[in-house]
């Protein structure tokens, strides 16, 4: 197989791995997932699903399980439901009102709890706002906002009105705002006045103000008051989620929706500059955030659960909002950064709501070893008994570190692989079950048909390595890109016959368990964030100094990856250190903060091939400072000299963002 080679370090490190770490069998006995489950749902995946559908609330009972046109999924047809109603009205129903959905924290250090009752009446009153500003089934709404509760009530609302939300991540520029409202042709952006961040203050609705030069299809833009700071607000367009709500009543009418109808977009990086709107529908997404919630984190009715990303991403969508609240969950949620106002905040928050579940990033889990183990030591953090990870591949040490000094030695690990496309846990332990073993995500979920296979779509004997693959549907995977059928289809059914193409490279070790080793695409990830070389290129590229731009992941010790640019500049400009940091600016503005070039090399010509191709393997190992291969296919070879002389200058200086 193509593995980058940046990966192959890994591989090996992992594969010297042989610690494990059997299921404690007091956890056993009282997990939820028990052993024959595997067996069980193997026999008849459908019927597995469907005893999990079964869990739901429906308006009207589905009559299919599933119809499968491939690579088209219908599942639960027939059926009608609601999202909203599952999330909070039946608990409701069943006398779990006062339970405590959200524990609520701020940066600044504000705090309140939202009962099931209370989020259900707030869900409501702006249900009926949108719904008299003309909101209604089948639209689209944007959501750009800071980690507060009106984040959640907003998505919950849109669900009950039958409206498909977008989230677009608080951390992006009004360019990629623009791109992704107006490709699903949104018709209502809501937003806060600001966010906090690290004690600063993120200026969403300016943000907005901008990117509403350029998308005509926004109606009405609702503004949450978060900071108090004055903020420009445009006559007929613009509200106050205050006055959207004032004298709604807390009840209101859920849409019937049909099992397959748009719960949501997310737009995810792919390999080209334009990101894709992945598509999820209503109940299947529903049954594979519920099942996979339930059982992977052995979710119990008095656990508090604290999923610690942000809801603008997949993680926060599955894992904070609709997974837990349709199990009827206590969760945490944090608006801000873990260094606020000090190191330990993250395990002041576990001491003070004793959370016992934590699912967190192995970036995040770097982060805290560097910091050191005392910040944890600070506090009483018996109350964990899971701990979770999400995003990339998590190294055995991270592991280690995560389960001694987060976990007491005492709290299994579950890693857990999945994506955007899949929406939801595809591979990853059942607590009572799995033996763990540290950097693995072990093996696919009950249900799911996972395999390895090589170049010729070949399933790989154990202990080999190649592409990860899904071959049989599940309830949770994506409908679709919005707009784009034939995109949909290329992407991840095109590659091999009636297999799902994640894009990331596994090994299977001779017990059957998954090691993840990244993207084999252009695809960098980095602190668990998809981010396309192709999108940080063009935003380089459209920089006027810029002739030419290649963009490469380059492992990082904190980050997994970080994102290191070689640039060739147009003559009449020079490089300099001042050129470096206008560009970042440049790729902050147009994509958003985060996707800045940690490592960024100025550069004559960039190495192509005869056939002028960038040879992007050759600028891998020149980021990453490895031995060089093969460079006869170079078209000019001096320039590798060069280039590695500048990217050792640029690694040298390189700062952390
Ligand atoms: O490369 C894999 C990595 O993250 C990608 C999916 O990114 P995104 O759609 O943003 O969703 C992130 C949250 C699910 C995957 O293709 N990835 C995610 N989880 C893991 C992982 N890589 C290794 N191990 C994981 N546990």
């Amino acid at each position: 197989m193509t593995t980058p080679t940046h990966t192959t370090e890994a591989i090996e490190a992992l594969f010297n791995e042989a610690r494990k770490f059997p299921p404690p069998p007091e956890f056993a006995k009282h997990a939820n997932a028990q052993p024959g489950i595997y067996e069980e749902a193997e026999r008849d995946y459908e019927r597995f699903w469907a005893s999990w559908a079964d869990k739901l609330e429906w308006m009207k009972p589905y009559e299919t399980v599933l119809e499968w046109n491939e690579p088209f999924a219908k599942w639960f047809t027939g059926g009608t439901l609601n999202a909203s109603v599952n999330a909070l009205d039946r608990h409701v129903r069943a006398g779990r009102g006062t339970k405590i959905a959200f524990y609520y924290e701020g940066e600044p250090g504000d705090r309140w709890t939202i009962t099931y009752s209370q989020l259900l009446d707030d869900v409501c009153r702006f249900a009926n706002g949108l719904r008299k500003l003309g909101v209604k089934k089948g639209d689209r709404v944007a959501i750009y906002m800071p980690m507060i509760p009106e984040l959640p009530v907003a998505m919950l609302a849109c669900a009950r009105v039958g409206a498909a939300h977008s989230v677009i991540f608080g951390g992006f520029s009004p360019d990629s705002i623009v791109d992704r409202v107006n490709d699903s042709h949104c018709v209502a952006l809501i937003t806060a006045d600001q966010g906090w961040r690290r004690g600063n203050k993120v200026p969403l609705k300016a943000n907005c103000d901008k990117a509403m030069e350029s998308t005509p299809s926004v109606r009405h833009c609702i503004v949450a008051k978060r900071v108090g700071d004055a903020v420009e607000m445009q006559d007929g367009r613009d509200l106050w989620w205050s006055d959207v709500v004032a004298e709604q009543p807390a009840t209101c009418e859920p849409e019937p929706m049909d099992a397959e109808d748009l719960l949501y977009l997310l737009y995810t990086s792919g390999t080209t500059a334009k990101p894709k709107g992945i598509k999820h529908t209503t109940a299947g997404y529903l049954v594979g955030v519920t099942a996979t919630h339930n059982l992977v984190f052995d979710l119990k009715e008095n656990d508090v659960y604290w999923c610690a990303a942000d809801i603008g991403w997949v993680t926060g969508h599955s894992y904070i909002v609709y997974g837990p609240l349709c199990n009827g969950a206590t969760s945490v949620i944090y608006e801000g950064t873990p260094d606020f106002p000090d190191k330990d905040r993250l395990w002041s928050i576990v001491e003070r709501y004793k959370v016992s579940i934590l699912y967190t990033a192995p970036t995040a889990i770097r982060t805290f070893m560097k910091w050191g183990a005392e910040y944890p030591k600070q506090h009483d953090m018996s109350s964990l008994r899971v701990l979770g990870s999400v995003g990339e591949p998590i190294n055995p040490e991270a592991w280690m570190w995560y389960h001694e000094h987060i976990g007491g030695g005492r709290c299994p690990v579950v890693d857990t692989w999945w994506q955007t496309e899949t929406g939801a846990i595809m591979i990853a332990p059942l607590p009572g079950i799995t033996t763990l073993k540290p950097g693995s995500a072990t093996k696919p979920f009950p249900a799911i048909q996972a395999d390895i296979v090589n170049e010729q779509g070949e399933s790989v004997p154990l202990g080999g390595g190649g592409y990860i693959v899904l071959k049989r549907p599940w309830p949770s995977m994506l409908r679709g890109i919005w707009g784009d059928d034939d995109r949909y289809v290329h992407t991840y059914w095109s590659r091999f016959q009636h297999m799902y193409l994640a894009g990331d490279g596994c090994k299977r070790d001779l017990e059957g368990d998954y090691w993840f080793m990244g993207r084999i695409d252009d695809v960098m990830n980095v602190s668990g964030h998809r981010i396309s070389t192709t999108e940080v290129e063009s935003a380089l590229v459209d920089h006027p100094a810029v002739a030419e731009a290649a963009v490469v992941g380059r492992l990082d010790d904190v980050t997994g990856q970080a994102i290191c640019a070689f640039v060739s500049i147009r003559s009449g400009f020079e490089g300099s250190k001042e050129l470096g940091d206008e560009l970042r600016r440049h790729v902050g503005e147009k994509l958003g903060k985060f996707t800045q070039p940690k490592y960024l090399t100025f550069t004559q010509e960039l190495p192509k091939t005869r056939s002028g191709k960038i040879m992007r393997r050759l600028l891998r190992d020149i980021a990453e400072g490895r031995m060089l291969g093969d460079t006869t296919t170079l078209a000019d070879s001096s320039i590798v000299a060069e280039l590695q002389e500048r990217a050792k200058a640029a690694a040298a200086a390189g700062k952390d963002e």
